[in-house]
């Protein structure tokens, strides 16, 4: 879910309607807004799309200095106007925005109706609304009131409330959820990241976990979890609001596919000095001393950033020769995994925010393990529990499928695996310039991979109605493999499977069909013929084959109906340019079947609850 607050000179329909906009890819299920307006709070919310409240709010002015706003993800109780946020209690009193979960909202509502309350949701927001309320009405203290309730409330999240007879203040509240503070003129904010409030500010306060803050038009207050007024640290962001706009594109999508080649530039040029040497951000500190006490490495992360994990074990394990787990991080936590003060954790997420792997991360850190993050948005929940932080630089990803921040991840574990390998004496120096030459050509291989957009939407215009399609490699293949699948899934709805083309035989095979479509990625040259092998199987059932090589390996055409060809590159750097192409089709397959390609059915881009 996404939280905008505002207060200050100015109307905040506008700013909060264009800051919940930049957050929609947080969940878009419903949106709402509530202004304090002479006395009175203004409440308009719609299921659906940020433009369904639009058009239900249409010409009206909301009016008032101060208001928040909510985009949700559905967690308890269904999409529907009723459950949309912000919520109000029995008589207009307040209004509430939460993103995040009141655990024991079950007892606490119980009591409350005991009480005399009557509820008209099921969900746990309007119990934090009506706690809040309870205490409101007995001290008039819009701090004090939240303050005791979420004395009563367990669970993760971040809250924003505003009272009728509060023109002048709102309070929100941050617990494992993101927050954060802008800073502007005359006025003042809260938003659940920067994107939000990058039009009107670069000035931000990151809350802690615990931080209650009291917001007027020209003042904030920060509070800690024992009450004490504190400062907290001023950050400026310089991520450019051109960054958060389409720029001419159809969707957020395909402009961040298009940018790939340069944020894996900007990612390697912050992380190589000018002899072609991994320098690390001085946001990672781990020295070769500390690097000495570890005996496995274990990356743990959720989506995109576990394919992106996938590929770091191979390559890490391959240049640094160094023991390397890849775990889903809401697997991990539950099976006591063997991890101890001589493991290295390495968590991978674009948001920063994902609970899953937050919460996998503290479990690492309480087993002794030192922490390394590689994360997009600096600043964010992962970044500030972590050890070390390795920035990806992919700037903003808004559409949900994720893609730049994919690719950067895949730089970092490079980079990483390079550094390891320094550190391990793993490989020589002729090895290490060699593969740092060609981890810096990369970008310009995939601008020409990038000039295959035209063949591959003929494609998906030609194909897009066929239900079933498999993705099928051998080695990093395999996990690019999963990365192709995940994305036509996610925007598209076509069932799709990835797996190791070896095991196909063992089982899955028996899907294949005439009309089934298979993606066989056969990029690795060590691994050609037998992937040329696994091809026949699939082509022996009749299903329609298209391969993925490097240039020159022609001989895969005999064996699929359709090839597109990358430019020669080190077997273990094709996914920074194999992946490209199944971007591209998972796109203009979704295009052609009409789908909500940026916010795609059911999925919200952070999701900050476990
Ligand atoms: C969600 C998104 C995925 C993403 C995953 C991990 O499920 O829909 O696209 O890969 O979270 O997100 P993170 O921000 O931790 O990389």
């Amino acid at each position: 879910c996404g939280i905008v607050g505002y207060i200050g000179t100015k109307e905040p329909q506008d700013i909060i309607i264009n800051g919940l906009k930049k957050l929609e890819y947080r969940g878009y299920d419903s949106a709402g807004i509530a202004v304090v307006n002479h006395g009175k709070i203004e409440l308009r919310k719609h299921v659906g799309a940020i433009s369904n409240l639009e058009k239900l709010i249409g010409e009206e002015r909301l009016g008032g200095h101060v208001g928040i706003g909510h985009t949700r993800w559905a967690t308890h109780g269904a999409p529907s106007d009723l459950n949309s946020h912000p919520h109000m209690d029995m008589d207009g009193t307040i209004a509430v925005v939460h993103n995040g979960t009141v655990e024991n909202y079950v007892e606490l509502k119980a009591e409350l109706e005991k009480e005399g309350v009557v509820f008209r949701t099921e969900t746990d927001t309007e119990v934090a609304t009506m706690l809040i309320s309870k205490y409101y009405h007995r001290n008039h203290d819009l701090k004090k009131a939240l303050d005791q309730a979420i004395s009563e409330m367990r669970g993760t999240y971040a809250i924003a409330v505003v009272a009728k007879d509060q023109p002048d203040q709102f309070v929100a509240y941050r617990k494992n959820a993101p927050l954060i503070v802008g800073l502007g003129n005359n006025c003042n904010f809260v938003a659940s990241d920067f994107s939000a409030l990058l039009a009107y500010t670069k000035d931000v306060y990151l809350l802690e976990n615990g931080d209650t803050v009291v917001l007027t038009k020209d003042a904030v207050n920060i509070y800690d979890e024992e009450d004490r007024l504190i400062e907290r640290p001023m950050m400026h962001v310089d991520w450019d609001v051109s960054a958060a706009e389409k720029g001419g594109y159809d969707h957020f999508m395909l402009k961040e596919i298009y940018e790939q080649p340069t944020a894996i530039r900007e990612t390697l040029s912050r992380n190589l000095d000018d002899n072609g040497r991994v320098h690390l951000q001085e946001t990672v500190q781990l020295t070769k001393e500390d690097f000495e006490k570890i005996n496995k490495i274990v990356i743990v992360a959720c989506g995109t950033a576990y394919h992106a994990g996938l590929v770091g074990r191979y390559v890490i394990e391959k240049l640094a020769r160094i023991p390397v787990e890849v775990d889903i991080a809401s697997e991990f936590r539950y099976r006591d995994p063997f991890v101890d003060e001589h493991t290295l954790f390495i968590a991978i997420s674009q948001s920063g925010e994902t609970a899953d792997t937050l919460e996998a991360m503290r479990e690492a850190k309480r087993k002794g393990a030192r922490v390394l993050s590689v994360v997009n948005v600096v600043g964010s929940t992962v970044a500030r529990e972590s050890d070390d932080v390795f920035y990806t630089q992919a700037g903003p990803e808004i559409a949900v499928a994720s893609t730049k921040a994919y690719t950067t991840q895949l730089v970092c574990m490079y980079l990483l695996a390079l550094f390891f390998a320094d550190l391990n004496v793993a490989i020589s120096a002729e090895e290490y310039d060699n593969f740092v030459q060609d981890l810096e050509a990369i970008s310009g291989k995939l601008e020409d991979v990038l000039k295959m957009a035209p063949e591959i939407e003929a494609l998906a215009n030609r194909l897009y109605d066929r239900d079933q399609v498999f993705y099928i490699g051998r080695g990093v293949d395999s996990s690019v493999a999963y990365e192709g699948s995940l994305k036509l899934k996610e925007i598209s709805y076509i069932n799709s499977f990835a797996i190791a083309a070896g095991e196909l035989k063992h089982g899955t095979i028996a899907l294949m069909e005439p009309r089934t479509i298979v993606w066989a990625l056969a990029t690795q040259e060590r691994l050609f013929d037998k992937m040329v092998s696994n091809i026949q199987e699939v082509k022996a059932r009749n299903a329609h084959i298209i391969s993925l090589a490097q240039e020159g390996n022609s001989e895969i055409e005999a064996h699929s109906d359709e090839v597109f060809y990358i430019p020669r590159t080190k077997d273990e750097l094709t996914p920074l340019l194999s992946v490209v192409p199944l971007q591209l089709y998972a796109y203009y397959v979704a295009k052609a079947k009409g789908c909500e390609i940026d916010k795609p059915r059911n999925l919200a881009k952070s999701v900050t609850v476990e």
